[in-house]
């Protein structure tokens, strides 16, 4: 036996395996499209951040600026649309329902919310996704297509008509459900302040619980595995609590 054989065989934590490389990936892919769309956003939004040299027409800053935010614009959305393929297939065991704000998961989510707060109560423990963060992810996909919806009505004015005709009913919904293009551009503005802080408050909480209660939520979005106590692993709340579906 190697080293690193005993090392494990004696070890009461395990390796649980929770996330495919791919669905990690998509995670990250998802961080980079939201960074680069918050700050060309910024850009865009207030274009003496970055004057470049020379007349406008000459440094091409603000083109290159707003192709960059819609290049990331269509890798967010090519990113989530994968997402939640993959939350309807075997790979991600269907979790579409763990991210979903039914009555079960809302309790679930206020307990444990409670139990962060307070300290009392029980401390579920979940192999996979757990209620909170299924919650705030909810969140954060609403915000996103708000964010798209917002982002292609503005995008929609440089639309040829030739091709696009057949779609224009959207912008001119949204146009008249928002009272004209410029609420719809400072709400896709003010918006992103809200998904900021929910992105502040998200690495927070997968922060805090990381450190405070071990629960390598972190590790299993890099890495696609988590480490439990092997007692731990009977007790998990959710439905695949007492599986020994794990490394050694
Ligand atoms: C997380 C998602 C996104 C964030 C944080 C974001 C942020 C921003 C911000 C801050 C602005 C500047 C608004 C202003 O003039 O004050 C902007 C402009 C714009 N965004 Fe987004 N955006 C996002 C997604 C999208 C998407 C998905 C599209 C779709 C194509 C899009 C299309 C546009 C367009 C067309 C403009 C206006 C550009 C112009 O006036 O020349 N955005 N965005
Ligand atoms: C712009 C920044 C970010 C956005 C928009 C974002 C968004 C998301 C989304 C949509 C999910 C659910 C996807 C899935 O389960 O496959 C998720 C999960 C997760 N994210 Fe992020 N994320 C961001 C940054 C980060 C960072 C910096 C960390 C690390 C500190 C992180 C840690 C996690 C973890 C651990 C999960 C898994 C949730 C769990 O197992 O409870 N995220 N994130």
């Amino acid at each position: 036996m190697t080293e690193k054989e005993t090392v494990v065989a004696e070890s009461d934590y395990h390796l649980v395996y929770v996330r495919t490389p791919f669905v990690c990936l998509l995670h990250w892919v998802l961080v980079a499209s939201v960074v680069t769309l918050a700050l060309t956003g910024l850009y865009i939004g207030d274009p003496s951040l970055l004057a470049g040299k020379g007349e406008a027409w000459q440094t091409f800053v603000m083109a290159k600026v707003r192709f960059i935010h819609f290049f990331a614009a269509i890798t967010l959305c090519i990113a989530m649309l994968l997402r939640l393929y993959h939350s309807f297939s075997p790979t991600t065991r269907h979790d579409i329902m763990e991210f979903m704000p039914t009555m079960a998961n809302i309790t679930a989510a206020l307990k444990l919310m409670k139990f962060y707060i307070t300290g009392e109560g029980d401390h579920a423990q979940y192999r996979y996704l757990n209620p909170l963060g299924g919650l705030s992810v909810f969140v954060m996909a609403c915000t996103f297509v708000f964010e798209i919806a917002t982002g292609f009505t503005l995008y929609s004015q440089q639309a040829n008509p030739v091709f696009w005709g057949w779609m224009l009913w959207f912008p001119h919904t949204m146009e008249w459900l928002f009272r004209g293009m410029n609420n719809v551009r400072l709400l896709h503005h003010l918006v992103m302040y809200v998904l900021m802080a929910q992105v502040v408050i998200h690495i927070y909480m997968k922060i805090y619980v990381d450190i405070m209660y071990r629960e390598s939520d972190i590790a299993s979005i890099i890495a696609g595995y988590k480490v439990f106590h092997k007692d731990d692993i009977v007790r998990h709340t959710d439905r695949f609590a007492g599986r020994t579906w794990y490394h050694t």
